[in-house]
């Protein structure tokens, strides 16, 4: 199997590079006291009380029911989690809650549109780059943020490796991944080049 090109060492909530296997967030003890979080998650404002310290992800998935970010390694290696936070792809294992007061959330369910999928959702799908699907969410996210980036254009091959280089994956071999996300980049520019 073919992985990406170099391993990618993904930002914390604050910014800072993280060290491999760094544990920013912790599954809070009962008896932390509560923060309330004004943030917004998939486009809708929303009011969330938790223990600061609560990672993340499992604020999405144990407060808000958003399921779509998994947990692979919880230790910031596989990218299962991924979820994009004021439009920069991070791990949320990684992120405490307390780091997200304030700003915007972006989960694999905010991706498509008027309940249905997105076209790079729809692309996958069709080139058959999601198997398992653990890892595909957070291929999704991050891929979303790499064709936000590269509006208009078709990234190379190498790009789109490099763009998922945090996002492991043990079924695809990688190619049909890379394939989906360039073809969705080539069917939005030649929908730009007809309008
Ligand atoms: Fe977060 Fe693996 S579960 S990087
Ligand atoms: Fe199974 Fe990627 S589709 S890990």
């Amino acid at each position: 199997m073919r992985r990406p090109t170099r391993p990618v060492r993904r930002k914390d909530a604050s910014g800072t590079a993280r060290r491999s296997g760094a544990r920013l967030a912790a599954r809070a003890p009962v008896t932390e006291p509560l923060v309330t979080l004004h943030w917004t998650v998939n486009g809708r404002s929303v009011r969330t009380r938790v223990p600061p310290m609560k990672r993340l992800l499992d604020v999405l998935r144990e407060d808000l029911g958003l399921t779509g970010a998994k947990e692979g390694c919880g230790e910031g290696e596989c990218g299962a989690c991924s979820v994009l936070l004021d439009g920069v792809v991070v791990n949320a294992c990684l992120v405490p809650a307390c780091q997200c007061d304030g700003r915007r959330v972006v989960t694999v369910e905010g991706l498509g549109r008027r309940g249905g999928i997105s076209a790079l959702q729809r692309t996958f799908v069709e080139h058959g780059a999601a198997q398992c699907g653990i890892c595909t969410p957070g291929m999704l996210i991050a891929a979303h943020a790499l064709l936000a980036r590269e509006r208009g254009k078709v990234p190379t091959d190498a790009a789109v490796r490099e763009a998922l280089a945090g996002n492991l994956c043990r079924c695809t071999g990688y190619q049909k991944i890379v394939d989906a996300v360039r073809a969705t980049a080539r069917a939005a520019k030649r929908g730009r080049a007809t309008r």
